[in-house]
């Protein structure tokens, strides 16, 4: 089940592989996932799938961070690193999955 998902993604995606891996995964596993939680459930951190921010918007909370979470510099992770943390972000929910999300719209405080 959870491989047939993974080669539809790959599919989907037309991404040209041979890892079965999103090449987001790595860097989202040594720099967020701290936070934000295996498979980005949230931990810490809020869930941040489903993604509901743009790349560049990522970016821009990743940079210059954003309330609670620290910023971090392009040494730790360039532009295209998480740009591919997006990707892999995105890759990590389907409308199918939507029932077992509960939680995915945090917010966030807005002060
Ligand atoms: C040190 C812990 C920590 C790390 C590491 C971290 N975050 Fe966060 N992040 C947070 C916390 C805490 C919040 C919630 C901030 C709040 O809403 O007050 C957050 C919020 C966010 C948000 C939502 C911003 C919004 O407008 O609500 C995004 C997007 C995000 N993080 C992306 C990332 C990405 C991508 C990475 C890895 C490159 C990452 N974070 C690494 C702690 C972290």
């Amino acid at each position: 089940m959870c491989l047939v998902f993974v080669l539809g993604l790959l599919l989907v995606g037309g991404i040209a592989v041979d890892a079965q891996e999103h090449p987001g995964a790595e860097p989202y596993r040594q720099v967020c996932q701290l936070c934000h939680g295996a498979g980005a459930r949230g931990d810490i951190a809020p869930a941040l799938v489903p993604l509901v921010f743009d790349a560049d918007y990522v970016l821009a909370v990743v940079r210059e961070g954003y309330s609670q979470m620290p910023p971090i510099s392009s040494r730790e992770l360039s532009d295209d690193q998480v740009r591919d943390v997006v990707g892999y972000l995105e890759s990590l929910f389907t409308p199918e999955q939507e029932s077992d999300t509960d939680g995915g719209d945090y917010a966030g405080p807005r002060n």
